[in-house]
């Protein structure tokens, strides 16, 4: 702020905790010791109030809160562009400084036991019993809000217990997931196909692909599902349904791994809008060594099974 500002947010400040000192100390000073029955000679239906001292300890504690107030002002910034002498700040405090130590302070102390784990082979890492507990932690504070505190998913975010994969579950893919995120794209196909379109390709999906049954008051027509299926479905989703892992098109045939459901309607809702689940990248956040040791967490969790 500029240097007029600067002094008038110093004289408000130091202007009023001087005149609070003053206050206190100048009525105190016509107060008498034990001022007894002298009343302030006012009064309201009969109630008078006396003019009795303030108590001592309530007189000390207002004067230490004005000297921690002056002590405080010192050590940290709050007088205009006065940036407070707090020690281990050269540049003063500010959050973000204080937020900054604290991280170097850590990667200082845990640099070296990430960057020991980050250069062994991720194979190697997912059976490192000391991995596997760090992993987990980063797992339950990083991770756990979208993918659930055991790994197992929730609609719309991936189990990741399991053998289905969207995008790849050897070892680099999962961490290439992981490390850049992923943007799944599936196009809202209702304006194309238009309602029986939607309709018949879903029950296609639902009972030819993925082998569930359909309601018997079902009058899709899975042929023409069939047609629409292989003309509009398997440039992504491969011609067999078993989809297509570059492009996180979910394989078909398997309805365990699907995240948004294999109900008719969840089906139909899908088609007909579109989805566009978003794993989002890490690599900024939590950096390249980090992700190493989740994507071996993650791995040793799909081998569990
Ligand atoms: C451009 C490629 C592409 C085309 C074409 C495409 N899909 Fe998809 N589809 C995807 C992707 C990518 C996803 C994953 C979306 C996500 O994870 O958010 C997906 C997801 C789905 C799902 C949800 C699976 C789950 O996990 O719940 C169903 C069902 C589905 N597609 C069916 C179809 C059908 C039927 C068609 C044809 C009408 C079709 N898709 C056409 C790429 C495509
Ligand atoms: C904001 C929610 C969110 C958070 C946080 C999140 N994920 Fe994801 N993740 C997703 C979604 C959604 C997908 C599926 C994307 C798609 O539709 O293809 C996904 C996909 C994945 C995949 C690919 C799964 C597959 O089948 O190929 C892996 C691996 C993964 N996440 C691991 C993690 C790890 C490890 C963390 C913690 C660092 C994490 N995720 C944090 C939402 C999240």
């Amino acid at each position: 702020m500029t240097v007029f500002w600067s002094w008038y947010v110093c004289f408000l400040a130091l202007g009023s905790l001087l005149a609070l000192l003053w206050l206190v100390f100048s009525t105190r000073s016509g107060e008498t010791p034990n001022g007894g029955d002298k009343t302030m000679g006012h009064a309201f239906d009969g109630i008078e109030e006396y003019d009795n001292p303030l108590p001592r300890w309530w007189f000390l504690l207002f004067v230490g809160t004005i000297f921690f107030a002056f002590i405080y002002l010192l050590l940290y910034p709050g007088l205009g562009n006065w940036k407070g002498i707090l020690p281990g700040y050269s540049d003063g405090w500010t959050q973000v400084n204080q937020w900054q130590r604290e991280v170097d302070k850590a990667d200082a102390q845990y640099g070296p036991l990430f960057a020991r784990l980050a250069a062994m082979p991720l194979e190697e890492l997912s059976k490192d019993p000391q991995a596997l507990k760090i992993g987990g932690r980063l797992f339950a504070t990083n991770c756990s809000v979208c993918h659930g505190s055991d790994a197992k998913g929730a609609v719309g975010f991936p189990n990741l217990t399991d053998s289905n994969w969207r995008w790849g579950g050897d070892a680099e893919t999962i961490k290439a997931s992981i490390l850049h995120g992923r943007m799944a794209a599936m196009p809202a196909w209702g304006p194309v196909i238009g309602d029986a379109g939607v309709k018949n390709v879903a029950a296609y999906v639902r009972t030819r692909l993925a082998g569930l049954p359909l309601p018997d008051e079902s009058d899709a027509d899975l042929d023409a599902g069939g047609t629409t299926y292989a003309t509009t479905c398997a440039a992504c989703h491969g011609p067999e349904g078993t989809g297509t892992a570059v492009m996180g098109a979910p394989d078909l045939t398997h309805p365990g791994g699907w995240i948004y459901g294999s109900s008719l309607t969840q089906l139909q809702q899908t088609i007909r809008h579109g989805r566009n689940g978003q794993m989002p990248a890490q690599e900024q956040f939590l950096g390249n060594d980090k992700v190493h040791v989740l994507a071996a967490y993650v791995l040793s969790l799909s081998r569990q099974q």
